[in-house]
């Protein structure tokens, strides 16, 4: 077992096994308008200040060799708050995919969007198609952007991609079993989860990955996405190692 030392944010050694980082994480990035409204600034700021925790999120995850991050950036709730702060996300999303593309493609990433680009705005469906494009080929960590993301939605699109397939002669009722509903949502070919993080003190899913989340660990932390560093990445990952996944049988 290869292992590590690797100082948390309170100084002490946390000791992380690199044999068993999980494959797939889950983060949402929750906690940006309280964020800002601490420092009194609007609460877009505080969405840009959760981009810059993003990006370092993001090369964390790479240089721990985790395979799948998937971040909620965009559920399909978020279309109730007003106007501008939805014009400012998604206007940061094409800032964002537009700055960092050749960076990540450098390091390997595979950019992907899971939800309904159909929904957006036409310039971030097509930066988001463009960046998959760009980088489909790449070996490294996949970013799973969740924009414009449900989990009810997704199931129910299973649901009608299953009936059109059913109805085409394509599909078969007896057919249908976990692997194949699996195939049929967003994160076609990815394993689910084995870790959904969620600072700012919630404790809810709030329709994200619903189907995906049946044996995920939870790992929540106080601290507002936008403070969210590295150090408390580890911590998650270090818990996360200190659990007993049973998925249901006895040891
Ligand atoms: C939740 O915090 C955050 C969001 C709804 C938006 C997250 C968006 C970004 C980090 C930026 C865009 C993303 C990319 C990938 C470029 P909240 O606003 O609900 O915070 P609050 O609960 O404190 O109000």
């Amino acid at each position: 077992m290869l292992e590590k030392f690797y100082k948390d944010n309170k100084n002490t050694i946390l000791h992380i096994d690199e044999d068993n980082i999980p494959t797939h994480i889950a983060i949402i990035m929750d906690g940006n308008g309280r964020w800002a409204k601490q420092r009194k600034l609007p609460r877009t700021m505080g969405h840009k200040a959760g981009v810059e925790a993003l990006k370092k999120i993001v090369r964390e995850c790479d240089r721990l060799k985790v395979k799948y991050l998937t971040v909620y950036a965009f559920s399909t709730e978020n279309w109730q708050r007003p106007k501008d702060e939805v014009s400012a996300i998604m206007k940061l999303l094409v800032q964002y995919l537009r700055r960092e593309l050749d960076e990540l493609n450098k390091n390997n990433v595979v950019i992907n969007n899971i939800g309904d680009t159909s929904g957006l705005p036409e310039l971030c469906a097509r930066e988001l198609t463009n960046a998959y494009n760009n980088t489909k080929d790449n070996t490294g960590l996949v970013l799973n952007l969740a924009f414009n993301y449900g989990g009810r939605a997704e199931i129910v699109r299973a649901f009608k991609l299953m009936a059109l397939d059913i109805k085409n002669g394509l599909l078969k009722e007896e057919d249908i079993n976990d692997n194949l509903v699996s195939n049929y949502l967003y994160t076609k070919g990815m394993p689910d989860p084995d870790l959904i993080i969620r600072p700012s003190g919630e404790q809810r899913l709030s329709n994200f990955l619903l189907w995906q989340c049946a044996y995920s660990e939870f790992w929540y932390s106080n601290i507002n996405w936008p403070d969210f560093k590295k150090e408390d990445l580890l911590q998650a990952i270090y818990d996360y190692q200190n659990r007993d996944r049973r998925f249901g049988k006895i040891k």
